[in-house]
């Protein structure tokens, strides 16, 4: 009879755990209101949750539980986000969407990118001998998108915009918003990267040091040249809204 207790409780407790795993949540963050606007309607059984001062919404699409966040724009704000959707939420992996500058001068406003790989280009300890990018105690400055997440993310962004505007590439990340060609060369020669932008390589950070599933998905707002900051306002809400657009077939794609 002892005997039998036993496997009936450990029988349930592997039941329980397989379930709690089941149910933990997909994070969706973006830096920006205008990045996950149109994902919150979609959000079923919604709930608002107040968190160290941001707000999380949790709840389902397409069948999965989710949590969304608005991280805030910048370096710092999507750390303390992304570790907020790890330790308090339990998300189960992170897809980020938003909108770029081009660092590659072959994309155009509206191209989708899909991080292979992130860095943090503002990082420099040369000085010391480090690669520039490469964070102390570090031996690579990339930190690599899961190679599962990316795969997903590229079937959706064939399927919503077509494959000739998806590439796949590395996304350099600083406290910078870019408008200047020059910085647009040194970011493609130093470090092949294909987009520029302000939160994804800092969430890498922290999805790497959890081992945590990340991917980055960013359609290009503009060419992070001279006139950038003016293409962006212009371009800002239908290029987030794209990413938007992916990120729901991606999560179509899951069931
Ligand atoms: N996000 C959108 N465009 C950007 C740019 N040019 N620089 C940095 N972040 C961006």
């Amino acid at each position: 009879m002892r005997q039998l207790l036993i496997t009936l409780s450990l029988m349930f407790s592997v039941f329980t755990s397989q379930a709690m795993a089941e149910h933990r949540p997909i994070a969706i963050l973006g830096a920006m209101d205008a990045e996950i606007e149109k994902l919150l309607p979609e959000i079923k059984q919604r709930q608002i949750h107040e968190v160290s001062a941001n707000t999380y919404y949790t709840g389902t699409i397409e069948g999965r539980n989710v949590v969304v966040a608005r991280s805030g724009v910048g370096k710092v704000n999507a750390a303390i986000t992304a570790y907020v959707l790890i330790n308090h939420f339990n998300a189960d992996s992170i897809i980020f969407t938003g909108i770029a500058g081009a660092a590659d001068n072959k994309l155009n406003v509206a191209d989708v990118v899909v991080s292979s790989a992130l860095v943090q280009h503002d990082v420099d300890l040369t000085v010391f001998g480090a690669p520039k990018g490469q964070l102390s105690g570090y031996d690579n400055r990339l930190f690599a998108a899961d190679k599962q997440l990316v795969e997903m993310a590229l079937k959706a962004a064939n399927k919503v915009v077509g494959s000739e505007r998806v590439h796949e590439g590395i996304i350099a990340t600083g406290d910078q918003f870019i408008a200047d060609k020059a910085v647009v060369k040194m970011l493609q020669e130093e470090f092949d990267a294909m987009a520029v932008e302000m939160e994804g390589a800092a969430v890498a950070q922290v999805t790497d040091m959890f081992d945590i599933p990340l991917v980055v998905i960013r359609t290009i707002s503009d060419k992070a040249d001279g006139s950038a900051h003016m293409v962006y306002e212009e371009a800002k809400q239908v290029t987030a809204d794209n990413s938007v657009a992916i990120t729901l077939a991606m999560l179509k794609g899951m069931k």
